[in-house]
């Protein structure tokens, strides 16, 4: 490439932003009064069917009545495997995709990352495709009083075009976006969970100090929305030093609420789930208007199937995100049910033969429920 055809790929990569611009559409779907909920079964790669197949069960005990009479179906979606994505050269085939977008909701097991090459990872397709522009972590730590929840923007930041850098002899380079919209809806999102839940504070984490253009606008209207929100202060940290609160003993239990564009979101949330107890601890949930899908926060584990570790999976990452997808569906009770099993099951899966085996947690978990 030469810089030329840099400019020319830089400007279709605006003009396309501009059109998302000019396309978006903020219609809430309202699951409290839906005749029918269709749920959307993602098994994955790697330790993906094993940890899905214990969500599943949970979710057929849980709702029995309601897919029994029809009123939610869940609806297993094939083909988002490595294999066939590869074979195809495709990070979510045609098919696959349009399977998805006939589902309401959607629970999905880890997905498989080629390193390099120009393939997208699945998860960023799939948040960009669906407009899922909200990537919410809790992370709690009650015996010290650690109650956080991460908003992080999804569907913009370094990762949207992040596999459409241009490479010229000598040097490489990638772009970064943040609009007026995209920064406005995930900081809506942040200030009214925080209204809603009793939350006085929303601390906005970017550097601002060096990216200037994007995160400068980030910050700028973060401020605007929470002038909207009379009694929650809004705070403002470089992405560094909140990384160093995090493990500040003095201060870390002050935080509440954390709003902060993708990158940056994607590396605090998996520090902040491992202070509480590993990745595989931490749910995660992708939401947009009109779909949401439902996540583990850790990766498919190709090293525990080629080590044979497979009875050793641990589920908790993918329940926790079971029990975000209930209460997204308005499934209160259920929901309640399957967290208050998960916070009482006292079976230590490690991931390998010193803990607990996958079907011996499911065993007390079941009976918990
Ligand atoms: C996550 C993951 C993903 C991300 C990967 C799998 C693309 O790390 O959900 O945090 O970086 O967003
Ligand atoms: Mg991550």
């Amino acid at each position: 490439m030469d810089i030329q055809q840099a400019c020319e790929a830089f400007r279709v990569l605006l003009e396309e932003q501009q059109q998302r611009i000019a396309n978006a559409d903020a219609t809430k779907k309202d699951f409290s009064n839906m005749e029918t909920i269709i749920v959307g079964l993602i098994d994955g790669d790697g330790i993906g069917p094993l940890i899905m197949a214990q969500a599943e069960q949970v979710l057929r005990t849980l709702l029995a009545d309601e897919l029994a009479s029809g009123k939610i179906i869940l609806k297993k979606i094939e083909g988002l495997t490595i294999e066939n994505r590869l074979a195809l050269g495709k990070s979510v085939p045609e098919d696959v995709l349009s399977a998805i977008k006939s589902c309401d909701v959607l629970l999905k097991g880890p997905t498989t990352t080629p390193m390099g090459g120009t393939m997208e990872s699945a998860n960023v397709t799939l948040r960009r495709e669906l407009d899922l522009y909200a990537n919410v972590r809790p992370v709690s730590i009650p015996e010290e009083g650690i109650d956080w929840i991460f908003y992080r923007e999804n569907t913009e930041g370094e990762y949207v075009l992040g596999s459409r850098g241009v490479a010229l002899p000598g040097m490489a380079v990638d772009f970064k976006v943040t609009t007026d919209f995209g920064t406005r809806r995930i900081a809506k999102a942040a200030f009214d969970y925080a209204k809603h839940n009793g939350k006085t504070r929303v601390s906005i984490v970017t550097k601002a100090n060096i990216m200037k253009k994007t995160d400068g606008k980030f910050t700028e209207i973060c401020h605007q929305v929470a002038e909207e929100y009379p009694g929650i202060t809004a705070d403002d940290w470089y992405i560094d030093i909140m990384t160093a609160n995090l493990v500040n003993p003095a201060i870390r239990s002050g935080f509440q609420v954390v709003v902060l564009p993708n990158l940056y979101g994607d590396i605090i949330t998996d520090e902040a789930a491992q202070l509480q107890g590993g990745v595989g601890s931490a749910g995660s949930a992708n939401i947009g208007d009109r779909y949401a899908m439902f996540e583990a926060i850790h990766g498919s584990a190709p090293r525990m199937i080629a080590e044979g570790l497979q009875d050793y999976v641990n589920p908790t990452s993918i329940l926790r995100a079971t029990v975000m997808l209930l209460r997204h569906i308005c499934r209160q009770d259920a929901a309640q049910r399957l967290e208050k099993a998960l916070d009482s099951c006292t079976v230590n899966v490690t991931g390998d033969a010193t803990g607990a085996t996958c079907a011996e947690f499911m065993q007390e978990l079941s009976r918990l429920v």
